[in-house]
């Protein structure tokens, strides 16, 4: 007989069914609690509430497992190509080589941004946060491509999925040229994905940039790790506007503010600082370390904890050795990886976060590889943006997909004033 799970309210006791996920994880459906009891659930921050089912990636937050579609990311590191990876996420299996050859031919054709859209950037203040410029470009692609407001079948999202993934990096990349003064560097249709992104930051108009072997392949690696993260703050606010049945480009411009706060994609920017402040003789990593234990200090060890990783963010554990290749390949020394690598200790063989299950996370090391690589601290939340827009295409279309897909509308428990009828309104 199936599992049931009994909820027994004073003298009544209801029966509801039990789900159990492909790796054997078992969730209460109680979707008809309230119709049923007139009780809801009360879970702030949801940490105990799966808004849907998916297919598309599975993270074992106790033994530090992240697949996508089944695969495990360490299987990625060999020979890492960010575009399979997102085609993967997407489709739900590898692409052929004739789905590669086809949808890398998409990202080429569509890396230019309609010359219209470039006259937006400036109208932004040269310090304009990169990340602001990225939502607000590509909310307007909207405007650009009301062809692709309503994407019903495979051919669409294939083209939309092609024009989002190609132009994002346009759009990061010019919002960081212009924050420079920078000339714009058009795309070259010669080039792969990651060199052409950095290609478009880095060459001048005079000077192409060379991109190192070693440089591709630890961006391509770096992309494929912020991929997706099942149901993370930005993904269930891409899901969550898309719910409304917003199209795919309002759903990724809210996804990309939600991934801003330094809670999330922002904490990759916030370790930067942590670890320069410590670089600079402003905080020993012993200090720092007891500041964050301090709870009246608000201050956190960024790049540690997560929600649902209880052990290693096996993520962190990659970038952490891709960190010390690079840095050893490009024949460079980074105190900052020995500051990271120092509060590492100092934080793993402490009580406070042995006992709270805190370990690196994937905004730990990542900012070291993009600073090897020069991307300035301002853009690293961008290049999270850039790898994990994949994984928000991938949830939208899979919600969209879903026939029983309902608007995403939580209830609340309301502990506002009671009812006062004799309020007297001042004129
Ligand atoms: N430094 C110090 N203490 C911490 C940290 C940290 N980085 N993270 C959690 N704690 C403590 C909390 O103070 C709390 O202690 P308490 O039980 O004594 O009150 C306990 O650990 C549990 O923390 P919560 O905030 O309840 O955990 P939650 O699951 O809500 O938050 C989060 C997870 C936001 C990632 C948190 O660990 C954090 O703020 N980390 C630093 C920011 C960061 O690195 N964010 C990136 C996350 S990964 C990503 O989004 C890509």
């Amino acid at each position: 007989m199936a599992e049931q799970a009994t909820l027994t309210l004073g003298e009544s006791s209801y029966e509801f069914p039990v789900h159990v996920g492909t790796e054997g994880e078992r969730a209460i459906d109680i979707r008809n609690l309230r119709t049923r009891t007139g009780y809801v659930t009360l879970d702030p921050a949801f940490g105990n509430t799966a808004s849907c089912e998916s297919a598309i990636t599975f993270i074992d937050g106790e033994r530090g497992i992240l697949r996508y579609r089944g695969i495990p990311i360490e299987q990625f590191a060999a020979r890492p190509n960010f575009v399979e990876v997102a085609w993967l996420l997407i489709f739900g299996h590898l692409p052929t080589q004739a789905e590669y050859d086809a949808f890398a031919g998409d990202l080429t054709a569509h890396a230019n941004l309609d010359e219209g859209m470039k006259h937006h950037f400036e109208g932004f203040p040269r310090t304009a946060p990169p990340m602001a410029i990225l939502s607000a470009m590509i909310n307007a692609l909207s405007c650009f491509h009301p062809e692709l407001h309503e994407l019903e079948d495979s051919d669409q999202i294939r083209e939309a999925a092609a024009r989002l993934i190609s132009k994002i990096r346009t759009i990061a990349s010019y919002a960081y040229r212009h924050s420079r003064g920078l000339p714009y560097i058009y795309p070259d249709p010669h080039l792969r994905y990651v060199q052409n992104f950095l290609h478009m930051m880095f060459s001048d108009p005079y000077r192409q940039y060379e991109c190192d072997a070693t440089v591709r392949d630890a961006l391509n690696l770096l992309l494929i790790l912020h991929a997706d993260h099942e149901q993370n703050c930005s993904t269930s606010t891409v899901r969550m506007v898309g719910s409304s049945q917003a199209n795919l480009f309002a759903s990724c411009a809210a996804g990309v503010c939600a991934l801003w706060g330094p809670l999330h994609g922002g904490a990759n920017v916030e370790v930067l600082q942590m670890l320069e402040q410590i670089r600079r003789g402003r905080i020993t990593p012993e200090e720092y370390v007891k500041l964050a234990k301090d709870g009246d200090s608000k201050v956190r060890l960024m790049g540690f904890g997560h929600r649902v990783y209880k052990s290693f963010d096996p993520r962190a554990t990659i970038l952490g050795g891709v960190a010390e290749q690079l840095l050893a390949q490009l024949g460079r020394d980074d105190p900052l990886l020995d500051i990271a690598r120092r509060l590492e200790e100092i934080a793993l063989e402490d009580p406070y976060f042995i006992e709270r299950k805190l370990y690196p996370n994937v905004d730990f090391y990542s900012g070291i590889i993009l600073r090897a690589i020069g991307i300035p601290t301002n853009m690293f939340t961008v290049m999270f943006a850039i790898g994990r827009l994949p994984g928000w295409i991938a949830h939208w279309w899979e919600q969209h997909r879903d026939t029983g897909s309902r608007i995403a509308r939580p209830r609340q428990l309301y502990v506002g004033p009671a009812l006062n009828e004799t309020a007297s309104l001042s004129s």
